[in-house]
C-alpha cells in the first residue's frame, strides 16, 4: 500500500519534470504550465496520503516519511513559478484571480509549505518521528490556507 503510493509520488515527479522541460522549451506556454502545476499538486496529494496515516498514529516509516517531506518542500518551492501566467477563468484551471492580485500572499504561503516540508524532511531523515509529525502537520495546514483564498471551488 505504502509502496504503491510512493511509486505514484515517484512517477508524478518524473511526469512533472517532463512537463517542466516542455515549459522550458516552449517559453511561457500556458497549457504546459497549467498541466505542470496539476502534476505537482497531485504529487503533494500523494505525499500527504503517505504521511497523514503516520501523523494519525500509524507506523513511522523513515524512508517513506523522508520522501513525502522532500516532495512537500520541492512543491512549495516550485509553486511561485508554476503560476506565472494569469490564466484565472481559463478552461481547465481552478486558479483564482486572487493569485495574481496578491502574488506576494500566494508566494508567502508557498514558502511556508516549503519551509515546513524542509523541517519535516530534516527530522524524518534523522529518524525524529515527533519532529517529523509536527513539521508535516504544519505543512498540511498550508493546503487549506491556500485553497480557501487562491483556488476556486
Ligand atoms: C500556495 C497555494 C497552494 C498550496 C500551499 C497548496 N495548493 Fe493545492 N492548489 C492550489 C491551486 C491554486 C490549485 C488550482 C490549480 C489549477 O487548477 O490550475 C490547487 C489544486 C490542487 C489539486 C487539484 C489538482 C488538479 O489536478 O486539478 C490538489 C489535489 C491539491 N491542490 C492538493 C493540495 C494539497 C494536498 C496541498 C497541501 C499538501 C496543497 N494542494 C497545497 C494552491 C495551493
Amino acid at each position: 500500500m505504502i509502496f504503491k503510493a510512493l511509486k505514484t509520488v515517484a512517477i508524478i515527479s518524473v511526469l512533472s519534470l517532463s512537463n517542466l522541460s516542455a515549459i522550458a522549451h516552449d517559453g511561457v506556454e500556458m497549457g504546459s504550465e497549467m498541466s505542470a502545476r496539476h502534476y505537482v499538486m497531485k504529487s503533494v496529494a500523494s505525499a500527504a496520503s503517505v504521511a497523514v496515516p503516520m501523523l494519525k498514529g500509524g507506523e513511522f516509516d523513515k524512508n517513506a516519511a523522508t520522501l513525502a517531506a522532500a516532495s512537500m518542500a520541492a512543491a512549495g518551492n516550485a509553486f511561485p513559478y508554476l503560476f506565472t501566467n494569469e490564466d484565472a477563468g481559463s478552461e481547465g484551471t481552478k486558479a483564482s484571480a486572487n493569485i495574481w492580485s496578491d502574488k506576494a500572499g500566494f508566494d508567502s504561503i508557498s514558502l511556508q509549505m516549503a519551509n515546513a516540508g524542509h523541517d519535516a524532511y530534516v527530522a524524518a531523515k534523522a529518524g525524529d518521528e515527533e519532529g517529523f509529525k509536527a513539521a508535516f502537520g504544519q505543512a498540511m495546514k498550508t493546503c487549506r490556507a491556500c485553497h480557501s483564498k487562491y483556488r476556486e471551488k
